[in-house]
């Protein structure tokens, strides 16, 4: 089981649940977060202005999608992200990757993929 932590603009959730529901996914959990990456929270317009200033970090609105898989449905969600959620522009988002030992269904105790 692998953990898909997908950080992506807000206009882009749509496609981000279009995305898992088309792989078969048994949940997901959705926040509301702010960040920013290496442009620091600016815009790709005010990188350019003010490229070699020093600024401080501005936080940006971004949304984060956790979502728990079987190993086998890893490789066809991280193509579909990899297709359809790049603009183009700095700020698409980023996407981590980590190993989950294990998982419960609480209702049933069922474990592993089961569980998902
Ligand atoms: N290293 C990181 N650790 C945790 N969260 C991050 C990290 N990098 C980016 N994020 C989150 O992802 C969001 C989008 O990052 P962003 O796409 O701007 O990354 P980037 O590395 O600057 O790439 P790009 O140059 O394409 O903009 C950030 O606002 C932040 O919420
Ligand atoms: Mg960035």
């Amino acid at each position: 089981m692998k953990e898909l932590v997908i950080i992506i603009r807000p206009e882009k959730l749509e496609t981000v649940k279009s995305i898992l529901d088309d792989a078969g996914c048994g949940g997901m959990s959705i926040s509301n977060v702010m960040g920013c990456g290496t442009q620091r929270g600016m815009t790709e317009d005010s990188v350019n202005l003010i490229k070699g200033f020093k600024t401080t970090i501005n936080l940006l609105p971004k949304i984060r999608v956790e979502v728990v898989v079987p190993d086998k449905k890893v490789d066809g969600i991280i193509a579909d992200l990899r297709e359809r959620i790049p603009t183009g522009h700095v700020g698409d988002g980023k996407l981590f990757i980590r190993n989950i030992e294990d998982a419960m269904r609480l209702r049933t105790g069922e474990r592993g993929d089961k569980a998902l």
